[in-house]
């Protein structure tokens, strides 16, 4: 308690918000990381997207949402009507947790302690964005808002309220779209996510 209340003292913009969250080692997975990613766009925006953690490419590049899941999230959000400069998108976890397989670093979903220790990041960035809505993209972000594990079956697609009271939405991750292998399922998918994502823009 001693150590979160040193780093999340006298927060009070975006920036603070970066400084601190930048020197986080209240989990592990700062060591193997390259840096935290924060979350990034409007800082006044009425509409929040949380995924789960950095991938390999967005551990490299210190910005949320860039490789190929980020790639076919830009479209579905341009394909509903959504622009993402007017949005504020970040992850639950900041730091990409990883197994090393010879040069290939493979994603590796972040547990419940570690989404935990990083639920202040997340706190921090949507007490001060304070966005109308918060949309978690897949289960782990679900969790971290709603304080508990989620089957998205449950809750997709309807408006509801996260833990602390905020007015939530839980769809799909796009990276459950990119492994799908049958070209018609993953095309019917994707439809669901955008129908998803304009049922957002409807609400906010
Ligand atoms: N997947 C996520 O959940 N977040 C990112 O930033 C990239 C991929």
């Amino acid at each position: 308690e001693a150590e979160i209340a040193a780093l999340t003292d006298n927060i009070t913009s975006l920036a603070d918000l970066r400084r601190a969250a930048s020197r986080c080692q209240l989990c592990p997975l700062h060591a193997p990381a390259t840096q935290t990613v924060h979350g990034e766009g409007d800082p006044n925006a009425p509409l929040m997207f949380v995924g789960e953690q950095p991938g390999d490419q967005e551990d490299l590049a210190g910005l949320p949402f860039v490789g190929p899941a980020g790639q076919l999230f830009d479209r579905a959000l341009e394909a509903a009507g959504i622009d993402r400069s007017r949005v504020f998108v970040t992850n639950a976890v900041k730091h990409f947790k990883f197994e090393p397989r010879g040069k290939r670093r493979i994603h590796k979903t972040p547990g419940a302690s570690e989404v935990y220790a990083c639920k202040v990041w997340l706190d921090a960035e949507r007490a001060l964005v304070r966005p109308a809505l918060t949309v978690a993209l897949g289960a782990t972000a679900a969790r971290a808002l709603s304080g508990g594990p989620v089957r998205i079956g449950d809750v997709r697609g309807k408006l509801m309220n996260w833990a602390d009271g905020a007015r939530g939405f839980v769809t799909v991750h796009p990276s459950y779209l990119l492994r799908l292998t049958d070209p018609d399922a993953k095309q019917a998918k994707l439809e669901e996510f955008i129908a998803d994502l304009s049922r957002v823009r409807e609400l906010t």
